[in-house]
């Protein structure tokens, strides 16, 4: 049997940790984390950080030159004009933004962000250079009631609906919402399954969709976070309150810099 590491190498993914800051942190204790973050790196996975929108400034600064990619937690769905409040995908691109995350569980509960919009955001993130990382996943009830596969299917096919083939450039991320902040990470295998099902939805609408990376949400930290890396379909995390501590942060990246080297518990030399 083909190790997961070395499934992950050979579909050409380069496993990929996003934090997500959400609406913390402060000018100071952001540059004291990133500080810290690039002291701890380099990391042979890739790693960005989705920061609040008036931190960019100074999180591009901080990150500039140390492979430590950076963006955004949500773009407009228009281009430039009267949307007070809101923030355009060009903008982003302006500020060096490598990624955008749209359809985040949270954005879709508060602020009523339907399938569509969601998709219409992803298009306007690719459109100007950005990746959109495309969240994706169900409610307690949901899973209760049976309907996972039916409910992240249907958010994942508006967005193919509307990019089409282009589908291959952006990144998924599976979020459980019933995790997300709690403590309850999915297990493994119920995350495994997950990413095959979408893997197979997004292999019918691309040819290149092998080689996208599928990344898993929901209580990543540092002592879950090799396991979820070793599943052959999770190319990564988007992670939250752990993001915000750069010694659990740094050992998630680790971790999955251990899968990017092509061996699972290898040290970096
Ligand atoms: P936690 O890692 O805090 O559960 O948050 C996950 C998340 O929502 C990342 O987008």
């Amino acid at each position: 049997m083909v190790s997961s590491a070395n499934a992950h190498a050979a579909a050409g993914r380069r496993p990929l940790v996003v934090g997500n800051w959400k609406m913390n942190g402060t000018r100071v204790s952001c540059v004291e984390l990133l500080a810290g973050l690039r002291a701890a790196g380099p990391f042979d996975a890739e790693v960005s950080v989705c920061c609040p929108f008036p931190y960019l400034a100074d999180v591009a600064l901080s990150l500039q030159g140390s492979g430590i990619g950076w963006g955004a937690q949500d773009c407009s769905q228009h281009e430039p004009g009267a949307y007070t409040g809101e923030v355009a995908a060009v903008m982003l691109a302006e500020f060096g933004c490598r990624h955008v995350i749209v359809g985040h569980s949270e954005r879709r509960l508060h602020h009523a962000e339907s399938d569509t919009l969601v998709a219409d955001k992803a298009r306007l993130a690719l459109s100007h250079g950005l990746t959109p990382i495309v969240c994706v996943g169900e409610t307690r009830a949901e899973r209760d009631a049976g309907s996972t596969e039916l409910v992240v299917k249907r958010q994942l096919s508006a967005v193919i609906h509307t990019l089409g083939h282009c589908v291959s450039q952006i990144v998924v991320a599976y979020e459980p919402v019933w995790a997300i902040g709690t403590g309850l990470t999915a297990t493994p295998q119920q995350a495994q399954a997950v990413h095959a099902v979408l893997r197979a939805q997004l292999l019918a609408a691309s040819t290149r969709a092998g080689e996208m990376r599928l990344l898993y949400g929901g209580s990543v930290n540092a002592g879950n976070a090799q396991e979820l890396f070793a599943q052959p379909d999770i190319d990564g995390a988007l992670v939250g309150g752990a993001s915000l501590k750069v010694a659990d942060f740094s050992a998630i990246c680790r971790a999955a810099s251990h899968v990017a080297l092509g061996s699972i518990g290898k040290s970096r030399t």
